[in-house]
């Protein structure tokens, strides 16, 4: 698919069948995420690619156990009233820790931009993705330890985002319409 084509395709999807891409899609996946540029090229994140679900039910047990304990239970709602799967049955999740507290900061950029990489590269395979900022509430509370050793985070790395791959359960989903009012040329 032509990249423009997987840019514009590219949509949150919100529930997933239960079929994983093929190794080969989440090779390619991750090949593309580990291309993404980053400030002064500090590839100071690794690329964890997860497809064992019992992993992933541990880990999104933990991120909804954490939401809900949150005072402001905005966010736990939302998950409740699309379903309360903070991972939305997805069979596969890449999950891009990145080192904490660096002089200069960026850390969230170079995510977004590794996110956004791994979401056209999924597009361009026909695979449905979800950014899911979310994800950092499964290693917020008492079992982040734990999740960060079982995914193998290196020391001093944290969570930066992750994003959910798999198959719309519900085709037809839609990307949001660009808003062409905010772009401007100047000549
Ligand atoms: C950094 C980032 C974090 C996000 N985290 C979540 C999330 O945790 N859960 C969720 O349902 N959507 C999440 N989204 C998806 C956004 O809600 C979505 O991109 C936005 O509504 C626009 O819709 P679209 O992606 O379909 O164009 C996230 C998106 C970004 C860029």
């Amino acid at each position: 698919m032509d990249t423009i084509q997987a840019i514009l395709k590219r949509y949150s999807c919100r529930a997933f069948t239960d079929q994983a891409p093929s190794d080969a899609d989440l090779e390619t996946i991750a090949l593309a995420a580990a291309a993404s540029p980053s400030g002064m090229n500090r590839q100071n994140w690794r690329i964890i690619v997860v497809t064992n679900p019992q992993l992933l039910a541990d880990m999104e047990a933990e991120g909804m156990k954490n939401l809900a304990a949150l005072p402001d239970k905005g966010a736990y709602d939302r998950i409740m009233s699309r379903g309360g799967k903070l991972y939305y049955s997805a069979p596969s999740m890449i999950v891009v820790p990145i080192k904490q507290g660096e002089p200069g900061g960026g850390e969230a950029l170079d995510c977004g931009i590794v996110s956004e990489n791994i979401a056209i590269a999924a597009a361009g395979l026909g695979i449905n993705s979800l950014i899911c900022g979310m994800a950092a509430f499964s290693f917020s509370g008492a079992r982040g330890e734990e999740f960060k050793r079982r995914l193998g985070f290196p020391e001093d790395y944290g969570i930066g985002i992750a994003v959910l791959l798999g198959y719309a359960a519900r085709p037809g989903g839609k990307p949001h319409e660009p808003d062409l009012s905010k772009i401007t040329y100047i000549k």
